[in-house]
């Protein structure tokens, strides 16, 4: 070999050590995260003012996906997701203390029962006899009334399992709270999966029948909270209906189709998109689209900017499309970041709202000896 030549050779040579090096680095880094264990972790978060200890407990998977869940209101106060580069970011609107939570907030990140969203005028009639609720809307009942499961602190205890790591919480509902007939013991398993899912499942029994609707309520924006609005995420909703309501939120009975209406989201399109045609924007409950029971596919929503894409899974009949309408800017949530209107959305699996006054709509009667059930998954993905 020439001088010269035995000079290129080793130039060749040197940069693919360094490529080959970089490659088995890489590749032996990947291979640690995916080997990297799930983790579950608990801090205190504070107390409330009758001096119960509520905690903040972290589940983390392989991917660095993050969620944090309080068992005061089973609150998910942090969801960090990567987004089209790989940088994890909050897509959940909320504060950073218990003590902003505990001054009252649109029901962020909370789980919501003894019955999620409206009952009219907080009251039904249940084998013939007649219930009044609390009412703390506008003379109507909504999620489960002045003292809700978003405000009580529930029994926490860690899960682990061959299916991820999880937090699993209790709360013994009493006879009458609310205005609700009989006892409801409530337990509901927030899982993180390995596949970057947010499970969430939901059992409960009664002593008495009564009505049940849980739900969590959640509000996303996958450009990042306190990012803007969510104007420009495109949505698809499996509904191929929709529950009509009444100024006041309330269902008139009137199951109508979305085609040709701006509640036909069947093929994705941005929020933003016909909002002004909706008065005050999206609150409305959707029929999802079923051929079976089961978890089944009910939204799906991109956002272009972060590239991030969130699915919606589940066993209710119904999905409340929320665009966070009632947001005003007056809230400042997470580092001090202020929530605009339209700045998150929530997709809360539930059944029809105000159930217990319509015979027509699926039953939301839980009956001694039978269990209460329904799971929700939250998928997290990025568009490639
Ligand atoms: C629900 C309701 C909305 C609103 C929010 C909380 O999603 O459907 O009307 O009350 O909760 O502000």
């Amino acid at each position: 070999m020439r001088n010269r030549d035995r000079k290129i050779f080793g130039v060749f040579l040197a940069i693919t050590l360094i490529l080959a090096t970089g490659v088995t680095l890489s590749a032996r880094s990947t291979s640690k995260e995916n080997k990297g264990a799930m983790e579950i972790t608990k801090e205190e978060f504070g107390h409330t003012p009758d001096g119960r200890t509520v905690n903040l407990y972290t589940l983390k998977n392989a991917n660095g996906m993050t969620v944090k869940i309080t068992n005061y209101g089973g609150i998910v106060t942090e969801l960090m997701v990567p987004d089209g580069s790989g940088r994890l970011g909050d897509i959940v609107l909320g504060f950073d203390n218990l003590k902003e939570y505990l001054a009252g907030d649109p029901y962020f990140g909370a789980l919501i029962g003894r019955y999620g969203n409206r009952i009219a005028k907080g009251k039904f009639t249940l084998d013939g006899k007649a219930y009044s609720l609390a009412t703390n809307n506008n003379g109507n009942h909504l999620h489960g009334g002045i003292k809700g499961y978003d405000k009580v602190v529930w029994s926490a205890s860690e899960v682990r399992s061959p299916e991820g790591v999880g937090l699993k919480l209790n709360y013994l509902s009493k006879d009458g709270e609310e205005g609700y007939p009989g006892n409801l013991n409530i337990t509901v398993v927030y899982l993180l999966t390995p596949m970057n899912e947010l499970k969430i499942d939901y059992a409960a029994t009664a002593d008495r029948p009564t009505p049940v609707n849980l739900t969590h309520h959640s509000y996303f924006n996958l450009a990042g909270a306190g990012k803007g609005t969510i104007l420009d995420h495109e949505v698809m909703l499996n509904a191929d209906a929709y529950t009509v309501v009444d100024a006041s939120l309330i269902p008139t009975g009137e199951i109508r189709k979305v085609s040709g209406t701006p509640f036909d989201f069947t093929k994705p399109k941005t929020i933003g998109a016909e909002i002004s045609k909706v008065e005050g924007g999206y609150d409305h409950n959707f029929v999802l689209t079923r051929k079976a029971y089961g978890l089944q596919m009910a939204a799906r929503v991109y956002d272009p900017t972060s590239a991030r894409l969130m699915e919606v899974w589940t066993t209710e009949p119904g999905l409340q499309f929320y665009t966070g309408n009632f947001l005003d800017g007056s809230i400042k949530g997470k580092c001090g970041l202020v929530y605009p209107k339209n700045g998150g959305f929530c997709l809360e699996a539930q059944h029809y709202p105000d159930s217990p006054n319509h015979p027509e709509f699926p039953s939301t009667i839980l009956n001694p000896g039978a269990t209460y059930r329904q799971q929700t998954v939250y998928r997290f993905d990025i568009k490639k």
